[in-house]
């Protein structure tokens, strides 16, 4: 493992999940300090423990990334703890109902834009002037590949993955000159409790046949790993990408390789 985040003062939304958790285990083993964001309803504890366990500084802050007052809650807490906010990754995210549109909640699909899009946009708009203050800073967003591809009957989850990749354009553009760059990940399939929950979704009664239908989508045959989603996340993160604004890296197994 490298350790070239050695010091850097990181933010990890949607922590004690299950790519949020994989991440801040990575990004902890390349030297980051890390303050991991919950929304309360699921613990930190274990994810801050893996993390202390690679050796890193790291605080738990409880906030919904969907108000902006939790926002600013997490970055007073990041620049008190570590003095500075050098990357955030705005990884918290829901699928909400799964079915058609015709018969899709209202209530849903405002849940879904609000903690999906609303935190992307909270999180740029907040963390942004403090980074480019310091003349330096990188934002990560979760996007999806459905938000490269239609994927039907999840159509909130798929415009709001949408939205994330536009709203990273439109931020990169206006943040390259302060040194921010902003850039997204866009994971396919990968193993989770989110995914299990969309194969029973998807096929009530059959998830597996649901799994074997996505895997499928694959060209490479098979479902992510959240290590790889995480691996992703720290190139970003680091100098290693440091060209890089505006971007979305795809990585799904070839699942979108045949769309634009
Ligand atoms: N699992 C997949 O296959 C997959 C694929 C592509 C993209 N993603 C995206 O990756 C991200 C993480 O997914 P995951 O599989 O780890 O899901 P997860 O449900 O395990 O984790 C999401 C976390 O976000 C937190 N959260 C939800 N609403 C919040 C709020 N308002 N304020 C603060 N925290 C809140 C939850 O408590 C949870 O800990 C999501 O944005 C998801 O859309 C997941």
């Amino acid at each position: 493992m490298t350790n070239r985040l050695e010091g850097k003062s990181i933010i990890v939304t949607g922590a004690a999940g299950e790519l949020g958790r994989a991440t801040a285990v990575r990004l902890a083993a390349e030297g980051a300090n890390l303050t991991l964001v919950g929304s309360g309803r699921t613990p930190l504890d274990e994810a801050q423990a893996a993390a202390e366990a690679e050796g890193a500084k790291v605080i738990a802050v409880e906030a919904d990334v969907a108000t902006s007052e939790g926002v600013r809650r997490y970055l007073d807490r990041a620049k008190e703890a570590f003095g500075r906010v050098d990357v955030l990754f705005n990884n918290a995210g829901i699928q909400a109902a799964i079915g058609p549109i015709a018969e899709f909640p209202e209530e849903d699909w405002d849940r879904v834009m609000a903690v999906n899009v609303r935190s992307v946009f909270l999180g740029i708009k907040h963390a942004g002037p403090i980074m480019a203050e310091q003349g330096a800073g990188v934002i990560v967003n979760m996007a999806s590949v459905a938000g490269v591809m239609g994927v039907p009957l999840i159509a909130s989850y798929s415009a709001s993955k949408h939205a994330i990749i536009g709203l990273t354009k439109a931020a990169a553009g206006e943040l390259a000159a302060a040194g921010v760059r902003v850039n997204a990940v866009a994971p396919g399939v990968i193993e989770s409790p989110m995914m299990r929950t969309i194969e029973e979704g998807a096929a009530p009664g059959a998830p597996d046949a649901a799994k074997q239908a996505y895997t499928a989508l694959t060209a490479m045959g098979r479902y992510g790993t959240p290590e790889e989603v995480a691996a992703a996340v720290a190139f970003l993160a680091s100098d290693d990408s440091s060209y890089m604004t505006g971007a979305y890296l795809r990585m799904d197994g070839g699942m979108s390789a045949g769309s634009a």
